[in-house]
């Protein structure tokens, strides 16, 4: 097959959160441009198989930029150079033939890692159990426009809602602050009617949670919003400013 290209891999291998850590290189080999970054990852797991070696371990689940799972630092950016794209959307014809990669995963004090590119994102889940839901019972499905919503608030709910919660804001910012997701969780609520009962106890919760599982503060560098792959505005973050002042 003609136009396939080679690659020199540089990956972070750790066996897990208790042992050192090191750079391993890889030769990824006859790869198709067509390919995504993690399709090239399996190409060199099975090589790797093959030869009695052990794979390279990380994370992916819906390969289609909206599940958040294939978080990975490529080339020292969180998910690659290629704005508003996660790692499984990234393809290879972004690399140039011949050009070394780094892979490395999330580094941040409360996201731990697990093995390899793999780390403990849970945090994230328990901010969200914390208040990043509505309690009312909403019944069946009621009519379309039964609650209006201004069109203003539902564009920004929906750009809100649009977070994946893959923590490249976190990995990005130099105080691994996760204030661009918690940002995005309590305003895609902030601005719906549903979401109205539970906002101040929700944004205090919420907060109390990032503080607590070790996330730093943001001093508006505004990486986090370069890197998102869903290119979440920094005004989430002024708004849970807002909503957590309100609430007091
Ligand atoms: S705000 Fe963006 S970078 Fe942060 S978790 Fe959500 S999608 Fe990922
Ligand atoms: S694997 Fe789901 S966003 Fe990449």
């Amino acid at each position: 097959m003609s136009g396939l290209r080679n690659y020199t891999l540089r990956v972070w291998r750790q066996k897990n959160a208790n042992t050192k850590g090191a750079f391993v290189n890889y030769d990824a080999s006859q790869i198709s441009p067509d390919m995504s970054l993690l399709e090239m990852l399996d190409v060199v797991n099975d090589r790797l198989i093959s030869d009695g070696k052990e794979p390279i371990a990380f994370e992916s689940d819906c390969r289609e930029g909206i599940c958040g799972a294939c978080s990975m630092v490529i080339n020292g950016i969180a998910h690659g150079k290629e704005r508003g794209t996660t790692a499984c959307q990234l393809h290879m014809r972004h690399f140039a033939d011949g050009e070394s990669i780094t892979l490395e995963p999330w580094r941040a004090r409360a996201f731990p890692p697990i093995k390899d590119l793999v780390v403990d994102r849970s945090a994230f889940d328990r901010i969200q159990q914390a208040g990043g839901y509505i309690s009312v019972n909403t019944g069946s499905a009621p009519d379309a426009h039964a609650i209006l919503v201004h069109k203003d608030d539902a564009d920004k709910a929906f750009d809100a809602a649009a977070c994946i919660g893959c923590g490249a804001c976190v990995a990005a910012c130099k105080n691994a602050s996760a204030m661009l997701f918690v940002g995005a969780k309590i305003s895609q609520l902030a601005h719906l009617p549903q979401g109205d009962p539970e906002r101040k106890q929700r944004a205090q919760a919420m907060i109390m949670q990032m503080d607590a599982e070790g996330f730093g503060s943001c001093t508006n560098t505004l990486e986090c919003e370069a890197v998102c792959p869903k290119e979440i505005s920094t005004r989430v973050i002024a708004e849970m400013n807002w909503e957590f002042m309100r609430s007091a």
